[in-house]
C-alpha cells in the first residue's frame, strides 16, 4: 500500500500496519520530540484520506482529535493513506502531556491579579511575600523541574502559553551525593549554602542555554516557577533538612513561597520573580503534586493509579480523594547498574529474547543499558523461564544474561536483585493505598506513569514483572515529565494554580513504614510475578 505525503508531495510503499511516524521519520525526518512515547503531540499530523487505526486513548487526552488530527506515533495505516505534514518544525520537549487550559498567566499586560493564600495553608514567612501576581516587567516565563539528578526546563511566551525552547541539564549538585540523602548528609554538615548556590547555579545555567537558544536576554524573563521533590525544596531555599532526616519525615516549610527571585540568591535571573509550590509531605514533593494536578486537568477518569517512577517513586491514588505515598525505589531504575548509561542515545531500551538468540532496541551504537531496558530483560528472562519468581537466574545463565558482547552490556544477578527491591517497594505502594480503599484492579480505570523514565517503560513488561498491577495494557498510559508539565501550568493558568491549592488541602500522604501490613507486602513484592489477584 502506499503513503502519499503532503506538502512534499512524496509517495511511498509501506508496509500495512507501520506506524504513520516510523515512515515519516524515514522518509522525511519527520522529528518525534518525545520519541514517540505518545504525550507531546508534536508529531501532530493530518490525515486527508484512506483508512487508519482508530484514535487512541492518548489521542483523545491531548486534545488532538478534535481538532482533526492524529498522532502519528499513535496511528497505523491499513491502506492507501494521504497525510498531511506541518511545515513549522516542533519545539523538542522534555515536558510531558499537556492538558487544554484557557490561558491566564501570572504576568498579565491587564494588570496585577492579587491571589491570597488558601486559608487552610500557613501564612507566608521568610522574606518573601504571599501569592501576588504583579504586572509588566516581560512577556516571557521559565518553568524548571529542579530533578535530583537532571534540571529541566521550558521558556515559556506569555502571550501565547507555548514554550518557546526546552531542555534539561545536570543538576550539579550530583558533585555532592547521587542521592537526596547523601546531600540531607551534606547539608546536615553544614554544606547547605554549597548546595544552595550548586541549584542556583544549574538552575540560571539552564536558563542561560536556553535563552541563547531562544535569542533572549535572561532578563527578559519576567517569571520562574520551580518544583521538585522535598529536599530540592528545601536545599533550594535554604532552609534546614533537619526535618526531613528523621521520622515523620516533614519538609521544613509546606506553603507557597514568591517573591523576587534576587532575595533568594539568583544573579542572573536577578530580575525575576520565583514562585515556588509547597511539598506535600517528606518525600512527596511539589513534583508529584504537579503530576497530580497534570492528570486531574487531562480529566482522567477515577479512580486511577498515578506513578511517578524513580529512586523515589511517588505513588497517588485518585478516587474521590487523594492518597499519596512515596516509595524508596533505589536506583536501579535510574541505571545505576554496572551496565546502565540512563536515557543516552546508543542506551538499550528494549530487549527481546528469541529462538535466534538476544534481540535489542537502541539507537545508534549501543553504549548501555536505560532503566526501561533493564526492565525488559528482566520481563524477558521470566517470559522464557530463564528466571524464576524469586529472582534467580537459571543455571545455564551463569548469573549474567549478555547483551552484547563489545562493548560488554550485561545483566547480571546483582541487577536483578536491584530490580526486585525497587519492584517490592512500588508494589508495597499501590498494593497498601488500594487495601485502604477497598479497590480491586478491575476497578481501576486507568494506571498512568509519569516522570521520563515511566515514559519509556514498556506497559507490558511492567505488568509482566508485577511493576505495576495487572491491567489491559491498553488502561496504561505513559504522560511524560508533567512535573515540568505543572511548573508551566503554574506560570500559564490561574485554574492550576486553584487547583493546585485544592488538592493539596484533599490529599492525604501515607506512611507505609507504619502500615501493619508494609512488612507482608514487601515480601510478596519480591516475587516478580503478574499481580492477578487484588
Ligand atoms: S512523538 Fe508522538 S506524541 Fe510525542
Amino acid at each position: 500500500m502506499r503513503v502519499r505525503i503532503l506538502p512534499v508531495g512524496m509517495e511511498v510503499e509501506v508496509d500495512k500496519g507501520e506506524l504513520l511516524s516510523d515512515i515519516l521519520s524515514r522518509t522525511v525526518s519527520f522529528p518525534l520530540p518525545c520519541g514517540g512515547a505518545g504525550y507531546c503531540g508534536g508529531c501532530s499530523v493530518r490525515v486527508l484520506e484512506g483508512e487508519v487505526t482508530p484514535p487512541s486513548r492518548e489521542e483523545q487526552l491531548i486534545g488532538v482529535i478534535e481538532k482533526g488530527l492524529r498522532l502519528a506515533c499513535r496511528t497505523r495505516v491499513m491502506g492507501d493513506v494521504a497525510v498531511e505534514v506541518p511545515r513549522i518544525t516542533p519545539v523538542a520537549t522534555v515536558s510531558g502531556m499537556m492538558p487544554r487550559f484557557e490561558l491566564n498567566p501570572l504576568i498579565s499586560k491587564s494588570g496585577p491579579r492579587d491571589m491570597a493564600l488558601p486559608r487552610s495553608l500557613p501564612e507566608p514567612s521568610l522574606s518573601f511575600k504571599g501569592i501576588a501576581f504583579r504586572s509588566g516587567g516581560g512577556e516571557i516565563g521559565l518553568a524548571v523541574d529542579l530533578g535530583t539528578t537532571n534540571i529541566s526546563g521550558s521558556l515559556l511566551d506569555l502571550r501565547s502559553g507555548r514554550p518557546m525552547v526546552e531542555g534539561f541539564a545536570r543538576n550539579p549538585q550530583v558533585s555532592r551525593g547521587a542521592d537526596v540523602i547523601t546531600r540531607m548528609e551534606k547539608a546536615l554538615e553544614g554544606e547547605g549554602e554549597v548546595l544552595k548556590g550548586l541549584a542556583i547555579q544549574g538552575i540560571e545555567d539552564l536558563a542561560s542555554k536556553l535563552c541563547k537558544a531562544a535569542d533572549i536576554r535572561e532578563d527578559d524573563i519576567s517569571i520562574v516557577s520551580v518544583v521538585g521533590n522535598s529536599v530540592m525544596h528545601a536545599l533550594l531555599l535554604g532552609l534546614p533538612v533537619d526535618s526531613l532526616s528523621v521520622a515523620p519525615f516533614e519538609p521544613p516549610l509546606k506553603m507557597w513561597v514568591s517573591g523576587p527571585a534576587e532575595e533568594a540568591g539568583f544573579e542572573k535571573l536577578s530580575e525575576s520573580w520565583l514562585v515556588v509550590p509547597p511539598p506535600l509531605a517528606g518525600f512527596v514533593g511539589s513534583d508529584a503534586l504537579s503530576d497530580l494536578i497534570v492528570a486531574e486537568m487531562l480529566e482522567l477518569e477515577r479512580p486511577y493509579l498515578l506513578i511517578d517512577l524513580g529512586t523515589n517513586t511517588e505513588v497517588m491514588l485518585v478516587t474521590d480523594d487523594v492518597l499519596t505515598t512515596s516509595a524508596p525505589a533505589g536506583s536501579a531504575f535510574e541505571s545505576n547498574v554496572p551496565s546502565g548509561v540512563g536515557g543516552v542515545r546508543g542506551a538499550i531500551n528494549r530487549v527481546r529474547v528469541t529462538e535466534g538468540g538476544i534481540e535489542v532496541e537502541v539507537e545508534g551504537r549501543p553504549v548501555g543499558l536505560s532503566g526501561s531496558g533493564l526492565i525488559s530483560a528482566v520481563a524477558e528472562m521470566l517470559r522464557w523461564g530463564l528466571l524464576s519468581e524469586n529472582g534467580r537466574m537459571s543455571k545455564e545463565l551463569e548469573g549474567r544474561l549478555r547483551l552484547v558482547d563489545s562493548p560488554r552490556i550485561e545483566v547480571t544477578q546483582r541487577d536483578v536483585r536491584e530490580v526486585q527491591k525497587a519492584v517490592a517497594a512500588v508494589y508495597s505502594a499501590w498494593r497498601i493505598l488500594m487495601r485502604r480503599k477497598g479497590l480491586s484492579y478491575e476497578d481501576l480505570k486507568g494506571v498512568y506513569l509519569a516522570g521520563t523514565f515511566g515514559s519509556h517503560v514498556d506497559p507490558s513488561d511492567a505488568i509482566e514483572i508485577g511493576l505495576i498491577p495487572s491491567v489491559d495494557p491498553g488502561k496504561v498510559i505513559s504522560l511524560g515529565n508533567t512535573a515540568l508539565s505543572g511548573a508551566k501550568l503554574f506560570i500559564l493558568s490561574e485554574d492550576a494554580f486553584n487547583r493546585f491549592n485544592k488538592l493539596y488541602s484533599m490529599a492525604t500522604y501515607v506512611d507505609l513504614a507504619r502500615d501493619p501490613e508494609f512488612s507482608d507486602v514487601f515480601i510478596e513484592g519480591t516475587y516478580l510475578r503478574r499481580r492477578l489477584h487484588s
